[in-house]
Parts: C-alpha cells; structure tokens; sequence
C-alpha cells in the first residue's frame, strides 16, 4: 500500500495514477478545504480523465485519510508531493517537505521500515544533504531505519503519475 502526502496536483494525479494500476491507495492533505472538495469528486484544476478517476477509485482504491497513524501503518511506501516554492533568493523553500517528514515520522513505528520517496521539485543534492539530515535529526536513521529516495515529477507518459 501507498500513502501519498499532499493531494495538488503531483499528488493527486499520482495516487490516482497508482490507483489505477491496481495499488490501494491513502492521501493525506492539511488543506481540509481541498479534502472536503475532492471528496465531493470535485478536482480544482484541469487535468484529462483525473475527475473520471477520482469517482471511479475514491473509496474503494483511493481513500482520502484523516488518520495519518494508520494510512502510514498500512503503507510501505510514502510519496511526498507538498509544494516547493521558490524564495526570492531562488532557493526552493524546504519547509512544507520537512513538516511533512516530521508528521509522517512521527506515525513510524520501528522497527517499520517505509521507504520515504520525495517527488517534490528540489534542486540537486537536496534530498542527500538537506532531507536525509533533517530525517535523522527526528532520530530515524536513513538505509536503515526509513528509506529515502527521490522521484522527480515529469508528469510524462508512461510516469508513475501519468494515467495514460
Ligand atoms: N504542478 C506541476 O505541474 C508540477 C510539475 C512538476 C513538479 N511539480 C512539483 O511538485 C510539487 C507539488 O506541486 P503541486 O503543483 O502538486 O503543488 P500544490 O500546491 O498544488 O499541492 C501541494 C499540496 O500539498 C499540501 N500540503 C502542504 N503541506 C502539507 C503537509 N505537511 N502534509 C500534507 N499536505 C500538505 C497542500 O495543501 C497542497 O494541497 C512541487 O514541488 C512542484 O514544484 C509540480
């Protein structure tokens, strides 16, 4: 099982994406105001077929969850897709990475191992000496206790992420 974090749209087009390749799905978003949208089987953007899929998989191989605990408990893999803006110095601001790092950290039970894949856009080098650092720092030793690993979104066909 897959638990997919942040539902714009990498996420949302990514666990839909999974879902329809028959993985069982969980999506968590802090945004109650998009959970509550894509619940009705509203998707806010435009995206060929996804609002088709939403009402196809929700519920039954997408579940959007409110109990992170237990989606992370099911789940051997986690996609982060939570927004990196760009500072006005031109760096990519970390931070909705590392709260989601934290709050899905803190639902791993060890000796679980998950293995933490990062599609969010980051510059080069960012996951080794940015993430896993901070990853370890919450005091879940990469290679051994968590998995890290980066997944850049292309949204190309064929993607992970891709339906078509
Ligand atoms: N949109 C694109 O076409 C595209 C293409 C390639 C790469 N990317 C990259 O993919 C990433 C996501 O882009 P997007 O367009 O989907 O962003 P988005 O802003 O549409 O979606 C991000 C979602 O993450 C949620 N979020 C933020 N913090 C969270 C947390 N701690 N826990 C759970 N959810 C949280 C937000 O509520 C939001 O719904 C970015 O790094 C972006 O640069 C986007």
């Amino acid at each position: 099982m897959i638990t997919v974090i942040g539902l714009g749209f990498v996420g949302l087009t990514t666990a839909l994406g999974f879902s329809d390749k028959d993985y069982l799905v969980y999506g968590y978003d802090t945004s109650q105001d998009k959970t509550e949208r894509l619940r009705k089987g509203m998707v806010p953007f435009y995206e060929p077929y996804l609002d088709e899929k939403l009402n196809q998989y929700m519920n039954n191989r997408f579940h959007i969850v409110d109990d992170l605990k237990d989606a992370i408990d099911k789940s051997e893999i986690v996609f982060f897709c939570v927004g990196t803006p760009s500072q006005a110095d031109g760096s990519a601001d970390l931070s909705y990475i590392f709260d989601a790092a934290k709050s899905v950290t803190e639902c791993i039970t060890k000796p679980q191992f998950k293995v933490l894949v990062i599609k969010s856009s980051v510059p080069p080098a960012t996951t080794s000496e940015c993430i896993n650092p901070y990853i370890e720092s919450l005091g879940f030793k990469v290679d051994e206790d968590v998995g890290l690993t980066n997944n850049p979104e292309f949204c190309g066909r064929g993607m992970p992420g891709a339906i078509l």
